[in-house]
């Protein structure tokens, strides 16, 4: 388990951990962050985004899914929404202008979006990335990393709440 400056590195044995993690991410977001989400089918990017989710105040039971074939989800949080886009089955990036990309990264909300690696350059370079792959049946290993000053400020936060919580 080694981070350096710009990575964190953590192992997790259940969706309930991975939830966690996200959970006291979502409790560190300010309007403006921007999440990318990458990992096979099944790694878990929406079970996180669920925990992200929670930490951000939308209510329990709030459904929260890929937004797979809708693209964009977006929810209540405690102070102000939380954008939840899934590039899986975006054909074109162009297709993003028509969802009003630019003014989800405007400020008014935080922006998570599954499958970020399928179109990193319709996304701002500094944004946090946490990369989820299956290592068994209930573990998976996750790397975040930070993409520029904000996203490494966000890494800092991340890790030191992933430690006390420990
Ligand atoms: N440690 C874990 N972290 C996250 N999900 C896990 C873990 N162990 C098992 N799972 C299961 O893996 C699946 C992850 O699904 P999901 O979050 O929808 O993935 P993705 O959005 O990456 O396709 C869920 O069925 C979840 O219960
Ligand atoms: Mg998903």
């Amino acid at each position: 388990m080694e981070s350096t400056e710009s990575t964190f590195r953590f192992g997790t044995g259940s969706v309930g951990e991975t939830e966690g993690v996200g959970e006291l991410l979502g409790g560190l977001l300010v309007p403006g962050d921007v999440i990318g989400l990458v990992g096979e089918l099944g790694a878990g990017k929406t079970a996180f985004v669920r925990g992200v989710a929670r930490g951000a105040g939308v209510p329990t039971g709030h459904p929260v899914n890929s937004p797979t074939f809708t693209i964009l989800n977006v929810y209540e949080g405690r102070e102000c929404l939380l954008f939840h886009l899934d590039l899986y089955r975006l054909d074109d990036p162009s297709e993003l202008e028509g969802i009003g990309m630019s003014e989800l990264q405007s400020g008014r909300g935080m922006l998570l979006v599954e499958w970020a690696d399928r179109y990193p350059d319709a996304l701002p370079s500094d944004r946090l990335t946490i990369t989820l792959r299956t290592s068994g049946q209930d573990m998976r290993d996750v790397l975040v990393t930070a993409g520029g000053p904000q996203s490494q400020e966000l890494l800092d936060e991340l890790r030191g709440a992933f430690e006390s919580a420990a």
